[in-house]
């Protein structure tokens, strides 16, 4: 025992008893005198912090970036500086509808969140394992939220609400058609890619601008389930994920990513024939093609989820010099909403709990409010505002960003206007083969069991517009599906 470090309260003083607690007789009733015991009771009762409102369930783990290939030219970011440059870095993988509690093997959107640990502050890059997204006007993701999470009276998940929503929004198609493939269900974090989805850009020091999108491609391959393979799985365990990943991580297996850019120079976006900005497009390959910059290793596993992994607030409001946003409203919306959260989730001065803060000298002049345990901020009492006399932080003109040209009249403008949401996802319907269609067709008709026909009928007819194949493969699994249901209640009883 004498090794071992000596048992206190959380003011310091030394704990006499950690087994018993104060009785008044050996028979008799407890003390309120007794802090140990209350201060023990109060603390598991704020052990509980909010889930995140979406991406509540996940999996996160640290580890380095690598720059293998240089891309200075087009950005100034200090991570890209030079062929060989480490930046330590967060990832945090997630399923967006399920709570905490939720099975991990369950078809659903992965997110794919980074946190770049640069020398000019954290830089987060929070995507998803898909290169487009359901929406394209940020004002429909409540609503979409909404048709993902429980029915008010039910309090079960609803297929009606998620068709209805769907159905009534073509621009989802994209992304739905990705999520009922065979990638909509991988079998571990490390057997999937990831993608910044957003356009986001690029400046450089002679002040160009380009716009880029991110890719990170698994180099373990994809490997999926099907969904009768997840059933088994969920049958067996809820954390196949957390088992996957920190279990290969425990033993030296690193899972790793290739990490590529597509650029697209400032002026090209007024020339193309898709909206560069628009979430629920991809940039097509051969117009502009994967550029190689780097490797992402994960090599350690977090000491703590809590601390580490639940306490993480990664916010695509973090940029560093170099990298910016772009006019894709779903970014601009995103820049406001996380960091809204996380001060409601995990308090004011979330940014300096261990695994938020940069790991470069961070000068603000924020003050007081929930969790202000650092001093001052900059070694100076007296600096408390800006501009100031006695030494405080101040702004350095070097990091401004080139200026971006922004015109039109302010109006709300109707994002479906003239918008084609069915040649992205016909592009996609076209790489897969035989195999891949027909389980696309079953997954689909499998999800919307139960749903309303009329539902049916309006989702069956935006397939129809990707391709008559689709629409058809479709009905017909959704036949095959009514048929043994028919069957089944046919079958006389044991
Ligand atoms: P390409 O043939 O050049 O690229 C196809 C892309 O699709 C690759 O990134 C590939 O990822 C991915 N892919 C291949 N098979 C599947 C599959 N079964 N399910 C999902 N993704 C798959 O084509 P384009 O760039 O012209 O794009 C065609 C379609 O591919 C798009 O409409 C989009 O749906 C999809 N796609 C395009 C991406 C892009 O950024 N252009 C990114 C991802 C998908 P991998 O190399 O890992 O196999
Ligand atoms: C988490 C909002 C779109 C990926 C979250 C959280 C909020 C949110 C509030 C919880 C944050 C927290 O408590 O820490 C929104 C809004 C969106 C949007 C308002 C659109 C208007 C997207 C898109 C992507 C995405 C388009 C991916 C391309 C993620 C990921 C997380 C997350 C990966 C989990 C981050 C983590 O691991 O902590 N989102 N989101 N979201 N979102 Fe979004």
């Amino acid at each position: 025992m004498a090794d071992r470090p000596i048992l206190t309260t959380s003011a310091g003083a030394p704990i006499g008893d950690n087994q018993n607690a104060l009785s008044a007789g050996a028979r008799g009733p407890l003390l309120l005198q007794d802090y140990q015991l209350i201060e023990k009771l109060a603390h598991q009762n704020r052990e509980r912090i909010p889930e995140r409102v979406v991406h509540a369930k996940g999996w996160g783990a640290f580890g380095t970036f690598t720059v293998t290939h240089d891309i200075s030219r087009y950005t100034n970011a200090k991570i890209f500086s030079a062929v060989g440059k480490q930046t330590d870095l967060l990832l945090r993988f997630s399923t967006v509808a399920g709570e905490q509690g939720a099975a991990d093997a369950e078809r659903d959107v992965r997110g794919f969140a980074l946190k770049f640990y640069t020398e000019d502050g954290n830089w987060d890059l929070v995507g998803n394992n898909t290169p487009v997204f359901f929406i394209r006007d940020p004002y429909k993701f409540p609503d979409f939220i909404r048709t993902q999470k429980r029915h008010p009276r039910t309090n079960l998940r609803s297929a009606t609400a998620m068709w209805d929503f769907w159905s009534l929004s073509p621009e989802s198609l994209h992304q739905v058609t990705i999520l009922f493939s065979d990638r909509g269900l991988p079998v571990a974090p490390q057997y999937m890619n990831g993608y910044g989805s957003h356009s986001y850009s690029f400046w450089n020091d002679a002040g160009e601008r380009y716009w880029v999108k991110f890719h990170f491609k698994t180099q373990q391959g994809h490997r999926v389930h099907s969904n009768e393979e997840a059933a088994e799985v969920i049958g067996r365990s809820r954390e196949s994920y957390q088992e996957a990943l920190y279990g290969a991580i425990d033993r030296g297996e690193f899972p790793k990513w290739t990490v590529y850019v597509q650029i697209m120079p400032e002026a090209d976006a007024d020339k193309t024939p898709y909206d560069p900005f628009d979430l629920t497009k991809v940039w097509p390959h051969g117009d502009y093609p994967l550029i190689e910059v780097g490797e992402i290793v994960l090599d350690r596993n977090p000491d703590n989820y809590f601390a580490e992994v639940e306490q993480a607030a990664f916010s695509p409001s973090n940029i560093v010099k170099g990298i910016s946003f772009s006019p894709d409203r779903v970014l601009q919306a995103r820049i406001f909403a996380y960091a809204d959260a996380h001060r409601h989730r995990l308090g004011t001065h979330y940014e300096a709990l261990p695994v938020n803060q940069p790991k470069c000298p961070v000068h603000h002049y924020h003050k007081d409010g929930q969790m202000r345990f650092f001093g001052t901020a900059h070694g100076n009492a007296d600096a408390y505002y800006e501009p100031n006399s006695f030494g405080g932080p101040v702004e350095d003109p070097s990091y401004r960003e080139p200026p971006l040209n922004l015109s039109g009249p302010a109006r709300r403008y109707d994002h479906r206007d003239g918008n084609d949401d069915y040649s992205q996802p016909r592009a996609l319907f076209s790489l897969f083969d035989a195999g891949e269609k027909a389980r696309l067709f079953a997954n689909l008709a499998a999800a919307m069991q139960g749903v309303p026909q009329f539902i049916v009928d309006r989702q069956l007819g935006h397939f129809e517009k990707i391709a008559p194949e689709y629409a058809a493969g479709v009905r017909d699994a959704l036949a095959r599906l009514a048929g043994s249901a028919e069957e089944a209640a046919l079958e006389p009883a044991e």
